[in-house]
């Protein structure tokens, strides 16, 4: 492993894990243009993508074959695969002495690794040793926190309650496919076959497809958004409650936000914290027909706010009363809530350094 005195080197090597996925694509990409392009990147897939290359910039990278010896001490490895997979691949990545950021659910409640939103808890980037290994938020939770953040440090933030609208990249790359060819059978007039979720993702809205707990009646989904919101927050009682769902829309994910705040605040002063904060976008000139869409949040770095008004009951309170305030949010989830985070998190732990 790096010691401590190494682990603020940076990392000559970047190695990308699942780079012919939709989250490792996306890595390549934030890496190519956020300037660190021209440092040594490897590539690595499944097997099945032998023989491919995968864009990075104006370079074509070949797919290389992962074994456990690739990994070098002070290599920065991020991880665009499932947890099991990211499981066994950190830990080889670690025992080589290489910094770790992993997309997947696998470290995500592990109390020794740090879940970092740049945003919202850079300092748990902080330690002594400093992490070597560090976890990506779901990307719901991701855009969540990042809008919410300016109000929770102005106002505090007494209740959430959240409903997503979840793209269906969010499942990977084999459901973009699932929704593409279930669009186009249906619109032949032919049955559409659901192979990556359990019910037909074309002309439809379901539940977030993951498993169910049977006494709550809340999906996994909604569980890690209250769990990890909590452990980010670091508040054990920190109330949100969500009702996650999954819709026709091939990239970016939404979400209907109603928050109580911990004290009254204004509309004006609402809207004031939330444009002053760093990976926001205000997007609310509804008249003019302009709020975000996930076509407009697609491939951009901000989450976009827009609707930022009162729930219509707020109105039965007096002004200097209110505390309750509705938005609505849409945000690129293979970015944000994903690949641009990993990489916010490497530049933030100067693993990457941003103008190197
Ligand atoms: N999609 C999202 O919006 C999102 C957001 C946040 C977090 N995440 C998490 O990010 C991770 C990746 O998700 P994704 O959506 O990018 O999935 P994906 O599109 O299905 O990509 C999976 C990647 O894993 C690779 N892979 C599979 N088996 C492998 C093996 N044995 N060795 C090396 N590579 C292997 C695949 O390579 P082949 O192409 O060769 O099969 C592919 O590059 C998951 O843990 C997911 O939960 C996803």
């Amino acid at each position: 492993m790096a010691s401590s005195s190494e682990s603020h080197r940076p990392s000559e090597r970047v190695l990308v894990v699942g780079a012919t996925g939709v989250v490792g694509e996306e890595m390549l990409r934030v890496l190519s243009r956020r300037g660190h392009g021209g440092r040594e990147i490897h590539a690595y897939a499944s097997a099945s993508s032998s023989g491919r290359t995968v864009r990075c910039g104006e370079r074509l990278l070949p797919i290389e074959e992962l074994s456990d010896s690739v990994f070098r001490e002070g290599d920065l490895v991020l991880l665009g695969v499932d947890a099991a997979l990211a499981r066994r691949v950190a830990g080889h990545a670690l025992r080589a002495g290489a910094r770790v950021v992993d997309n997947s659910s696998a470290f995500r409640m592990d109390p020794a690794v740090p879940l970092v939103i740049p945003e919202v808890n850079p300092e748990d980037l902080l330690g002594s040793p400093p992490p070597t290994l560090i976890a990506n938020p779901n990307c719901s939770t991701v855009m969540l926190l990042v809008a919410l953040e300016p109000l929770r440090r102005a106002y505090g933030i007494e209740h959430v309650a959240v409903s997503t609208y979840q793209a269906v990249s969010g499942a990977g790359r084999s459901a973009m496919d699932e929704l593409r060819d279930q669009t186009r059978a249906v619109l032949a007039g032919e049955e559409p076959k659901p192979r990556a979720f359990p019910l037909p993702c074309a002309f439809n809205v379901f539940p977030h497809e993951s498993p169910i707990d049977l006494d709550s009646g809340a999906n996994v989904e909604e569980q890690k958004l209250l769990a990890e919101t909590r452990r980010i927050w670091r508040e054990r009682d920190a109330a949100i409650d969500p009702s996650c769902t999954r819709v026709p829309v091939l990239r970016a994910h939404s979400q209907a936000v109603t928050a109580t705040l911990g004290r009254p605040a204004s509309l004006e002063e609402i809207r004031a914290s939330l444009a002053a904060c760093e990976g926001i976008r205000i997007v609310d000139d509804w008249p003019n027909g302009r709020f975000p869409t996930p076509l407009l949040a697609t491939d951009q770095d901000a989450v976009l706010v827009g609707r930022i008004r009162r729930p219509l009951s707020e109105f039965d309170r007096p002004e200097p009363q209110r505390r309750r305030v509705s938005l609505w949010l849409s945000a690129d989830q293979l970015l944000k809530g994903a690949a641009l985070n990993a990489v916010q998190i490497a530049e933030r732990a100067a693993w990457l350094p941003r103008f190197a």
